[in-house]
Formats: structure tokens, C-alpha cells, sequence
């Protein structure tokens, strides 16, 4: 969703900023904008689109040493420059720029209406603005105060005041500040400035920072209190968030996993232990995640199932709300997301810890705001993901909740050795001959209208979340089944020639899924066999390893590819899809 960066030191500001939007973009974005203060002035400049080739002569700013930046992913009014962000009060002498939703915005700007503000956006941002103009003569600081206090929602906004000073302030959504040499950053992720220093400070929830020539300093909202800081070095390399040789990120991520699986496993054998113990223990077990950690979260319900006889219970977080009544304090969620950020994910957080239940997560960016708010954190160790679809961090999860699983059934070692292996037939099978393979069927159905893909078991989940990369990179109608549902209605979709994925794990639902996949057939249907041996029934056949229980880890991969190559062959940006962003900061 949006992205935040702004900047204040000696080096040209709108040119770091406009720099910092691009290594932003990843977030998804509809239209941009940059404001900075030259020679005493606000200047601006929005645009609806990308920022892509931007360059900063073309911005027509003018030198500046401080300046803030943003990517709006819209949702209140349209897409168009009015409403791209900084906005500025009225006298022009303030410019903000905000992530979030002001949820009571009608009634705030029917208020400041009535004292003669003027608004020219339909965004709920532009009340920010007017409010901290509201109460300027506090001086900024305390009109920032007063501004956050009377928003409801979750935000983090930032305003560029003409007197030389930055102030930003977060109530739910992320903001962090970047300390260089004699310059400082505030953005909404990492990546917007890491190619100028690692050394950051976490904003916490309720808190804000006022930045000038000296420095930060950091204040408490609620009792204007000064708070106190540590420099945190992130050791994160500028190369692990770029492209490198590769055309675009998402296949650089999915190829990454040849790596990335052995990082997942690394975990701190204790504390999956321990962790496996308050599982066994636990009034109710919960897994909750949003989109593809959903999916994930739904293949750990199976994991628990199949292999510790456990049932733990997976909720869509947006849905979590009509389970709370089932949490007490002995209940334990398991939180899974990649971003850290996801508001309905925090959502279901905030309900169990009103209830003192214990939060668990696991996580892929590290200092994200569901980690300072989980009792206990597992890091996939993914690495930086930037492609929109996620890829190297689904797997991750998966591992980590297979290492669980195995950990609750007293067998961790046996499933840390399957997940070793599983990681070691990964690297032997993402090889370019590989590639070429899945590519070819790209070739075949990138006109199709439906894909629909099916699985049993283990399988079930990742039949879901295949449909969901299809969906994010091709546009292309996919639905994932399974496979015993068909007969139930789906198979009326059915006609010559339809594609159907047919995931077939050398496991007990094996001979089921093949005559699923037959009376598809039977139907007119095409087969696509996902499966470590061939059959009959399968019209082309994609050969995984056979990873017995981490089967979902190896089938995905393959779909990975065919989405990647499908946005290819369709002439769409695989790492930016329409409409979607990183990280889902709103409800
Ligand atoms: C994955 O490809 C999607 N972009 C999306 O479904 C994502 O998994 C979802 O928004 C949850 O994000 P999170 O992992 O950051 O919580």
C-alpha cells in the first residue's frame, strides 16, 4: 500500500526522495507524489502513474535539502494528482503525506469546513493537514499531538513544515527513521533508504519524532513525554533487495528458494520445542493469515492434523472477528504473515491480547509491527521479498510450520531430516531446463479464460493458493478445489479443453486425485499433472520431487514458474500486479 520516505540533510533532497520512491515501488502504488522546501517555499509534484524512469530534472523542484515523497495506493477518491499526496494546508506552509485510513474523516472535515478550511481532494488524508495547521500556533510538535489524537483509524503520516523541521507520527501503521551522516530518513520500510545507511530507529505505536538539523528526538502522543531511542543496525544488504542479473524479482525470488529453505529450517531447536509444548497445552490453537499465509495457515491446519493428530483451528483474519468468543487466556494464536503489517492480521492480535491470550508469529521482516506485539516471534529468514506475489516467504512458512507440526508430534528431528532433503531436491530441480519446461505451458495457456487447478489432503491448500499466483500475475480466472468437491458442482466449468492443475502427492489421497483428474478429463478437460510420478490421466506432466509430508512446499514451486511466465508471455509486470500491494495496511 503506500509508501512513505522523506529526507533531511546535505545532499539534494528530491533527488533522494524520488530515488527512494522507485526502491518503493514494490509496495504497489497508483499515483505519486513529492513535495520539498526550497528557498523557504513548498513545492510539489504529483503525478498519476509510475514513478518508473522519473528523473529529477524532470520534477522541475529546484536544489532542496529536505523534502518527503509518497506512493498512494488509493482508496478514498479516484486515482488523480489532486488527490496524490503531500497535501498542503491552507497557507501552503505545511506538507503531509500519510499511510493509513482517517476513519472519521467525514465528520473532521465537516468540522474544519465549518472553521473555513479549504479542501480541494477527496482523500481522507487532507484532514491531517488542516488539523496540525489547526493547531499551529502550539508550535508543530504539539500540533501533531493533537492532530493524532483525534484520528481514528490506523495511520503514520509525516508533515514537512517551511520552518525547517520534519515531523511524522504513528498510530498503527510503520515508520522508521534512518540515521546516515549528518542526514536522516523517515519512511514506511527499510529498502526506501538502505543504499544510504543501515542504521535505523523503530518508531513504536503512539509515538512520534520530530526531525531538524540536530537529529531526532522521539516523544510519547499520549503524554507528550520524550522517549528514548536505540540505534538499531540492520544487516540487510543493499544487493538482496535488488534485481541483480535477473529481468524482474519475482523469478529471482522463486529461484532464491534453492536457498531460502535451508535459512527456514535454521531455527533455534528450543524454542520450536518450547513452542510445540504451549501448542500440546493450549485451550485452542489458532492460525490466522490473510491471502497466501492464509493458505499457508490452512496447510498447517492439515500439518497438525496429519502429523500430530492435533486439530488446531485456521481463521481467514478478516473473518477472526466471529471466532473471539472462543479466546481466553490459555488460547494460543499463531499469527503467519510476511509483512508483518497486515491490518486485519493486527486486528486478530489485538482481539486475542485483550483477552491475555499468547500471540505467536511468524514473520519475515524483521522490527515489523506484529513482531512488538507478539510474545514470541519465528522468523522465516526468506530475505527481503519485494514481487508483490509472494513466493520465498510462503515456502518459508510452510517449513516452519511443518517443523512445528513435527516438533507437537515429539518428532522434530525426523521432520527437520525431511525438510533438509525437501530443500536439497528444491536446488537440484529449479534448473533453467526446468524453467524451460513450465514455460512452454505458459506458452499453451496464457489465452486461457479459466484455470482451475484441484488437490486432496495437504494438497487441498495449495490448490488455493496456486489459484491465487494465477490470479496476481496473469489476470487470468484461476480457482483452486478440492478434488472430492468437484462432482459437487465446479465440474459443470468443465468443458474441451479446460485447463485443470491437478496436484498428485505420492501420499494416501494419490488414487483419489487421479480420478478426479479422470472424470475432469472425461469431460474435455487438460490435464496438468504436478506430481513426482507420471500417469495416464496427465496431459503434460511437471515432476516434482517426492517430499512425502512437505509435498505442499514442492508443488507450489512449479505454479511459482507458470505465473511468472504467464504475466511474461502476457506482456504484465510480474512484480507489480494491478490493483494489489505488499504490504495490506487497511481493512
Ligand atoms: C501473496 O501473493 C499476496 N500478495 C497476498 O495474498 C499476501 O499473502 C497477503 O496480503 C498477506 O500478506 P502478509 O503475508 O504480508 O500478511
Amino acid at each position: 500500500m503506500c509508501g512513505i520516505i522523506a529526507y533531511l540533510g546535505p545532499k539534494d533532497a528530491p533527488s533522494v526522495v524520488l530515488d527512494g520512491l522507485k526502491k518503493l515501488e514494490y509496495r504497489g502504488y497508483d499515483s505519486w507524489g513529492i513535495g520539498c522546501l526550497s528557498k523557504g517555499k513548498i513545492l510539489l509534484v504529483k503525478k498519476v502513474g509510475k514513478v518508473g524512469q522519473a528523473k529529477t530534472s524532470d520534477l522541475g523542484l529546484g536544489a532542496a535539502g529536505m523534502a518527503v515523497g509518497h506512493t498512494r495506493w488509493a482508496t478514498h477518491g479516484g486515482i488523480s494528482e489532486k488527490n496524490a499526496h503531500p497535501h498542503l494546508d491552507c497557507s501552503g506552509k505545511l506538507a503531509l503525506v500519510h499511510n493509513g485510513i482517517v476513519e472519521n474523516y467525514q465528520e473532521l472535515r465537516k468540522r474544519l469546513q465549518a472553521q473555513n478550511h479549504k479542501f480541494v481532494s477527496e482523500s481522507d488524508t487532507e484532514v491531517i493537514v488542516h488539523l496540525v495547521e489547526n493547531y499551529l500556533n502550539l508550535g508543530l510538535r504539539k500540533a501533531v499531538e493533537r492532530a493524532a489524537s483525534e484520528l481514528k483509524g490506523r495511520s503514520a503520516f509525516v508533515v514537512l513544515d517551511s520552518s525547517g523541521e520534519i515531523a511524522a507520527a504513528r498510530t498503527g501503521s510503520p515508520l522508521i527513521v534512518g540515521c546516515g551522516e549528518g542526514e536522516f530518513f523517515i519512511a514506511s520500510d527499510i529498502p526506501a533508504f538502505l543504499s544510504h545507511t543501515r542504521k535505523v530507529m523503530y518508531l513504536d505505536d503512539g509515538q512520534m519524532v520530530m526531525i531538524g538539523k540536530a537529529g531526532p528526538q522521539f516523544f510519547d502522543l499520549a503524554s507528550g513525554k520524550e522517549a528514548k531511542k536505540r540505534v538499531v543496525e540492520i544487516d540487510w544488504n543493499v544487493e538482496a533487495a535488488e534485481k541483480g542479473d535477473y529481468e524482474h524479482f519475482l523469478i529471482k525470488e522463486i529461484m532464491e528458494q534453492k536457498d531460502t529453505l535451508w535459512q527456514a529450517i535454521s531455527q533455534d531447536e528450543a524454542k520450536i520445542a518450547k513452542v510445540a509444548g504451549q501448542i500440546k497445552d493450549a485451550y485452542g490453537t489458532f492460525l490466522v493469515g490473510c491471502g497466501t499465509a492464509g493458505k499457508v495457515c490452512m496447510a498447517g491446519e492439515y500439518f497438525f492434523a496429519k502429523i500430530a493428530r492435533k486439530h488446531v483451528n485456521f481463521a481467514v483474519a478478516s473473518e477472526f472477528p466471529s471466532y473471539e468468543s472462543f479466546l481466553q487466556p490459555r488460547t494460543l494464536m499463531i499469527a503467519v504473515s510476511q509483512s508483518g503489517e497486515t491490518a486485519d492480521v493486527l486486528e486478530a492480535i489485538a482481539a486475542a491480547r485483550k483477552k491475555k491470550a499468547r500471540v505467536i508469529s511468524l514473520l519475515n521482516v524483521f522490527g515489523s509491527t506484529m513482531m512488538r506485539v507478539s510474545d514470541e516471534v519465528f522468523m522465516v529468514n526468506a530475505g527481503v521479498e519485494k514481487a508483490v506475489v509472494s513466493t520465498k516467504a510462503t515456502t518459508a512458512q510452510l517449513s516452519v510450520l511443518l517443523l512445528l507440526a513435527y516438533a507437537s508430534a515429539g518428532r522434530l528431528a525426523e521432520g527437520k531430516r525431511l525438510l533438509l532433503d525437501t530443500a536439497s531436491a528444491v536446488n537440484d530441480m529449479l534448473n533453467p531446463r526446468y524453467e524451460e519446461h513450465i514455460k512452454r505451458l505458459a506458452e499453451r495457456l496464457h489465452q486461457s479464460e479459466h484455470i482451475y487447478i484441484i488437490g486432496r489432503g495437504l494438497n487441498y491448500p495449495i490448490a488455493l493458493e496456486a489459484a491465487i499466483k494465477i490470479q496476481e500475475t496473469s489476470y487470468i480466472h484461476a480457482e483452486g478445489f478440492a478434488g472430492g468437491e468437484l462432482k459437487h458442482g465446479p465440474i459443470a466449468l468443465i468443458s474441451r479443453g479446460t485447463p485443470c492443475i491437478v496436484m498428485a502427492a505420492n501420499d494416501d489421497s494419490f488414487h483419489e486425485i487421479i480420478s478426479n483428474a479422470m472424470e475432469v478429463k472425461a469431460r474435455g478437460g487438460h490435464i496438468i499433472g504436478i506430481s513426482p510420478q507420471n500417469n495416464e490421466v496427465f496431459d503434460y506432466w511437471i515432476k516434482v520431487p517426492d517430499a512425502g509430508n512437505a509435498s505442499p512446499i514442492v508443488n507450489i514451486i512449479p505454479v511459482q514458474i507458470l505465473a511468472y511466465h504467464l504475466a511474461v508471455i502476457k506482456g504484465l509486470d510480474p512484480d507489480m500486479p494491478r490493483n494489489l500491494a505488499k504490504s495490506v495496511t487497511v481493512k
